[in-house]
């Protein structure tokens, strides 16, 4: 039997967010969130690894072209996240949470349209050089 095969591009972006939930009270969000609750905002370097899987193409020995895969991260994530303030400068935020989880899971699908069906998809989002989350799990 053969087995998939992954291909793993990285990429880099910075921005500002604030985890705050508006049905809370404001000891609430400072319970739960603490600095991340801080109403001027802060930033992180994000570092990004979008994992796609699957069979290589025997006319290209490819899963998927390296050079495609980075214009859509760029397209798709570089160019609408970086430098950017997540609650205030983006639509996907306005009314979720921009926690790490939430915005891997809208990396996921920005980038999951672009690709085709018979490739999967993993996202892994560090938000610090210690913390990182995937999705899917
Ligand atoms: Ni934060």
């Amino acid at each position: 039997m053969t087995f998939k095969t992954s291909i793993i591009r990285r990429a880099q972006f910075n921005a500002a967010h604030r985890l705050h939930n508006d049905q809370w009270s404001i000891e609430k969000n400072n319970d739960i969130f603490g600095k991340c609750n801080n109403p001027n905002f802060h930033g992180h370097n994000y570092i990004l690894e979008v994992k796609v899987i699957g069979e290589i193409n025997p006319d290209t020995g490819y899963v998927v072209d390296a050079k495609i895969l980075k214009q859509i991260i760029n397209k798709e994530v570089i160019d609408q996240f970086d430098h950017k303030n997540l609650n205030l400068d983006t639509s996907d935020f306005r009314h979720l949470i921009p926690t790490a989880e939430n915005i891997a899971r809208v990396i996921y699908d920005k980038i999951r349209i672009n690709l085709s069906i018979d490739l999967e998809l993993k996202i892994k989002l560090y938000e610090t050089e210690n913390n990182s989350v995937e999705y899917p799990a």
